[in-house]
């Protein structure tokens, strides 16, 4: 990577393209999947040799239960390798994390993802997020929630006490957001938290991610003028 290149503290990435990479393979969706973890598991990896702080991981939104059983049934069992890749390349330097509600997943899945949570949590490194049955809106709604439960008063309602009951509570607000599989949009991704991330879309399948993908999506970050609304 060039010189000089101004890092994201926090990086959100969208991986997306799993099937259509089968597809052109004429495999199984499942298989792109399967593909798909491997990705991550040489992204997480790339992103802490790059002294990234953060990075959000967006694995299943609260759409994607919508897909056929099979297929749902199919990324429910790998998440459980996911973790096991996680924590693998966590050590003891990067902290795992899951955003999302975690209600209607298996109390199998639960505890393991409370486990890899616990096991990590006290590494100092790289914060890898993973977002499994998240939603943008899920997350402001829950937000809301707590508010109500807690009988929060109005004067202190405001953006950084309403930020803290969010799932990313503690984190820095992602400044580059990465899709992959040529789609661009959010698909309830962060919405929140990215209302002034830099956006970067690429045409690679996420199974064929590279790390110099991820240095090229760096590199045209680092190369945009953010403003935040001033001048
Ligand atoms: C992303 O890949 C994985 C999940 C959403 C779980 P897709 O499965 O959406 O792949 P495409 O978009 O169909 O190619
Ligand atoms: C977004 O991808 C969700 C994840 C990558 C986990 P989708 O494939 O679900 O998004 P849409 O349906 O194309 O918007
Ligand atoms: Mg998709």
């Amino acid at each position: 990577m060039e010189k000089d290149i101004i890092l994201p503290r926090h990086i959100g990435i969208i991986m997306d393209g799993n099937g259509r990479w089968a597809k052109r393979k004429h495999l199984p969706r499942t298989a792109g999947h399967i593909q798909g973890a491997k990705t991550f598991k040489k992204c997480a990896r790339h992103c802490a040799d790059l002294g990234i702080e953060c990075v959000t991981f967006y694995a299943f939104s609260t759409e994607n239960w919508k897909r056929p059983k099979e297929e749902v049934d199919a990324i429910m069992k790998l998440f459980s390798e996911y973790l096991d890749i996680a924590l693998d390349i966590a050590g003891d330097e990067i902290a795992i994390r899951v955003i999302g509600d975690p209600e209607p997943l298996s109390d199998n899945l639960r505890k393991k993802l409370d486990n890899v949570v616990a096991q990590t949590a006290k590494n100092t490194g790289m914060i890898c997020n993973m977002a499994i049955n998240y939603g943008g809106r899920d997350d402001i709604v829950r937000a809301a929630k707590k508010i109500a439960e807690k009988g929060i008063q109005t004067g202190d309602i405001n953006e950084e006490s309403f930020s803290q009951l969010l799932d990313t509570a503690g984190l820095p607000d992602v400044d580059l957001i990465i899709r992959p599989s040529g789609e661009q949009r959010l698909s309830n991704f962060l919405i929140w938290q990215a209302a002034y991330a830099e956006y970067v879309f690429m045409d690679v399948l996420w199974p064929d991610f590279k790390d110099s993908d991820l240095d090229r999506a760096i590199e045209e970050y680092s190369s945009r003028n953010r403003r935040f609304g001033g001048v």
